[in-house]
């Protein structure tokens, strides 16, 4: 009778709803635990950072976010201030009469949550006596050349050091570097309900990278063998014991889940999604003036990147790209650049007048910026700066201002296809294959190509735009992913409406697969790596491109409008209750005596479908070309031809049956 229930069975409308007083947040603190905790890596950061708002609403002050320090992080994301509750002070008292330092803030980011960071570099001096006590505990040893799990160590070491006295706690690890925490914590028998999340595995990743057939031997890989030959066996162990010391196990799609009952030999208990904090504007269409200005910074770029090749139209080009961590072959780059060679050819036989600049954002080894990128950039400004007015041209001077200009704008080089100077110049696999494939931005080249080997920053002196602002201003990203458990990036530009493509082989593309009927009409291109041979799959997606590059101004602006329908599909404030579901699934697993689960409240698959949209016919392909509104002027927004976009997204509403219950709503119907 004392034990606490939360059968969400009273689920209504949008969120889960207990009842007040059974609300299990009130005596228990929420622990979430990851090396990009104010630290930028990649996607996890996104997960981390984009979840804390929802997670505060729910958590309140009983919420601590965990992760390594770092000094620059710190300065700039994080303000200091006093730990509230007497459980983590005294924690913090502890280490710090032991030597060890560590941190606390609110980290200066939407829904301000706590964090608490360990200074995993000052407290080496005990990492010794720690891979001991990890040897004891468990037997998994690590080898001392590998300094990213020594360190996965020291947090984890430090996190359970004292934390185990805070009183009922939930910990949420996520991926192996977080794993040593969740390992130590059960080996202590530490009374924590835990709850261990992956966003890949650790040896899926290494195979596919190899350009292995992964997905059709997924049962037949001698994983021990396979994780000591690449030497990371007892990075692979780590990852392996935190997934079955959980109580609660959860992976962030159904493909990475199936890649974690082989890789891993444990089901996911719940698949938690990756969502987004969806911003609505006041003004419904104010995402496509954004576009419009953020286009303009990036002509501005185009201007002088290619000064003295400008012999395109720019109100005609069309931006491409693909950004993220530099995994070649598992992003998908290769796929992308034999597709562009396609695309330059199908773009010259066809004579269209379309130009497609390509921009690849993928950080690697550099020095600066090279001198020819900058020199270009250079000469916009001069030329913008200096040219005088023509009405008013009246002396020598103007005259000499223009010929210096001209003289200025005469190049005997090729536009540069890199903005940077390359470390590993000649064996860099994009530039390899640029040379390959003779994409060199040549005058006749319809697809142009600009690698910026680097992350963007507003403050560059090149290109200075932040992502959000970049990807807005762009018509189409490209992320035909081989290795990808979910991927955020195609999800990014669908809450900015903007296009984008993905693959059957990432965990965004299956999931808008199976909750939107057609996702090409809503500007969601899904590749199919799955069933096809790699030819195959380049084929479509060379279609994909030209066919996005035969529609009209007017065609883009309405599939803007549709992608950017799908943003709530993405929001937290939806996928964050697979969250909530795996949280208590582990509070009742833990603490049997004291939190029950309702029986009937494991996630149920069925769930809601967007409809294709009102206006489209019924294929994707058809849907881009047999209604070609080819027109020659571009500027058409108003072609006559009766659509009301706003009345389309009305009826798209009244056509979604189930007002957003999502598959796998824990306790939902
Ligand atoms: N990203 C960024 N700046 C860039 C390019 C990418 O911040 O110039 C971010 C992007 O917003 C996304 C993340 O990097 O959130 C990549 O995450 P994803 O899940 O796509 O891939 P991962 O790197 O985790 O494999
Ligand atoms: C937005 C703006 C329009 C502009 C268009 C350009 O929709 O509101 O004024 O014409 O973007 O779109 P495009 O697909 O050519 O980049
Ligand atoms: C990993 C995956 C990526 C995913 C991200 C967040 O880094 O590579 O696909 O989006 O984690 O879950």
């Amino acid at each position: 009778p004392l034990a606490r229930s939360f059968s969400m069975t009273s689920l209504s409308g949008v969120l889960p709803q207990w009842d007040e007083e059974d609300l299990p947040v009130d005596d228990l603190l929420l622990f979430e635990v990851a090396w990009e905790v104010t630290n930028k890596v990649g996607g996890i950061y996104t997960v981390i950072q984009t979840k804390a708002k929802i997670t505060v609403d729910e958590w309140g002050e009983n919420y601590f976010m965990m992760g390594p320090y770092y000094e620059h992080n710190f300065q700039t994301q994080v303000e200091a201030c006093e730990a509230p509750l007497p459980a983590i002070r005294g924690a913090m008292d502890a280490l710090i009469s032991n030597g060890c330092q560590v941190f606390f803030g609110r980290w200066l980011i939407e829904g301000s949550p706590y964090v608490l960071l360990f200074d995993v570099g000052g407290a080496s001096g005990n990492l010794d006596r720690w891979k001991g006590d990890l040897w004891d505990s468990c037997n998994i040893g690590l080898p001392s050349q590998d300094h990213e799990a020594g360190d996965a160590l020291i947090l984890g070491s430090l996190l359970t050091d004292r934390l185990g006295d805070a009183p009922n706690v939930i910990a949420h690890f996520h991926e192996w570097q977080a794993g040593a925490g969740l390992i130590l914590s059960r080996a202590r028998k530490i009374p924590m309900a835990t709850v261990f999340t992956t966003h890949a595995t650790l040896l899926g990743r290494y195979l596919c990278a190899g350009n292995v057939d992964f997905y059709n031997n997924l049962g037949k890989f001698d994983i021990d063998r396979e994780a000591g030959e690449r030497q990371i066996y007892h990075r692979y162990c780590l990852e392996r014991a935190a997934v079955h010391c959980a109580h609660v196990f959860t992976t962030v799609s159904q493909i990475t889940a199936v890649e974690a009952q082989h890789i891993l030999q444990r089901k996911p208990d719940v698949i938690t999604p990756n969502g987004l904090n969806v911003k609505k504007f006041s003004a419904m269409h104010e995402f496509q003036n954004m576009h419009c200005s953020s286009k303009a910074r990036i002509q501005e770029f185009v201007r002088g990147h290619f000064y003295g090749h400008l012999d395109f139209n720019l109100e005609k080009t069309l931006y491409f790209f693909i950004a993220g961590r530099y995994e070649f072959s598992n992003k998908g780059a290769d796929l992308f650049l034999e597709a562009l060679s396609r695309l330059n050819y199908l773009l010259r036989v066809h004579k269209e007048d379309v130009t497609v600049v390509v921009f690849f954002i993928m950080p690697a080894k550099t020095n600066n910026f090279n001198v020819e990128s900058l020199k270009g950039q250079a000469i916009r400004k001069q030329l913008w700066g200096e040219i005088p007015e023509m009405n008013n041209i009246l002396d020598r001077d103007d005259f000499s201002v223009m010929k210096r200009a001209i003289y200025a704008t005469q190049r005997h080089t090729l536009p540069p296809v890199t903005t940077h100077n390359m470390l590993d110049d000649a064996t860099d696999p994009i530039l390899a294959n640029v040379r390959r494939i003779g994409l060199f931005n040549a005058r006749s080249d319809r697809v142009k190509i600009v690698f910026h080997p680097e992350f963007l920053s507003s403050t560059s002196p090149l290109l200075p735009m932040d992502y959000e602002e970049f990807v807005r201003g762009c018509n189409l990203g490209v992320f035909p992913s081989y290795y990808e458990p979910w991927g955020y990036t195609p999800g990014e530009c669908t809450v900015m409406g903007i296009p984008s493509v993905t693959t059957n082989l990432s965990g965004f593309g299956c999931f808008m697969e199976e909750h939107v009927s057609d996702p090409a009409a809503y500007g969601i291109y899904v590749v199919d790596r799955r069933f096809r041979s790699a030819h195959e799959s380049c084929s479509q997606l060379t279609q994909f491109m030209f066919g996005f590059c035969q529609q009209s101004r007017r065609q883009r602006i309405i599939q803007r409008n549709r992608t950017e329908r799908l943003s709530d599909l993405l929001d937290w404030r939806f996928l964050g209750r697979f969250y909530v579901h795996a949280r208590l699934l582990a509070l009742s697993r833990a603490f049997p005596d004291k939190y029950e689960m309702d029986p009937m409240a494991p996630p149920k698959a069925e769930g809601f479908r967007y409809p294709r949209p009102y206006s489209v016919p019924p294929s994707p392909s058809a849907s881009l070309h047999s209604t070609p509104h080819h027109s020659d002027a571009e500027d058409d927004d108003d072609e006559d031809e009766p659509y009301d976009e706003d009345e389309e997204a009305e009826r798209d509403r009244m056509n979604i049956k189930t007002p957003f219950v999502l598959g796998g709503v824990p306790g939902g119907r």
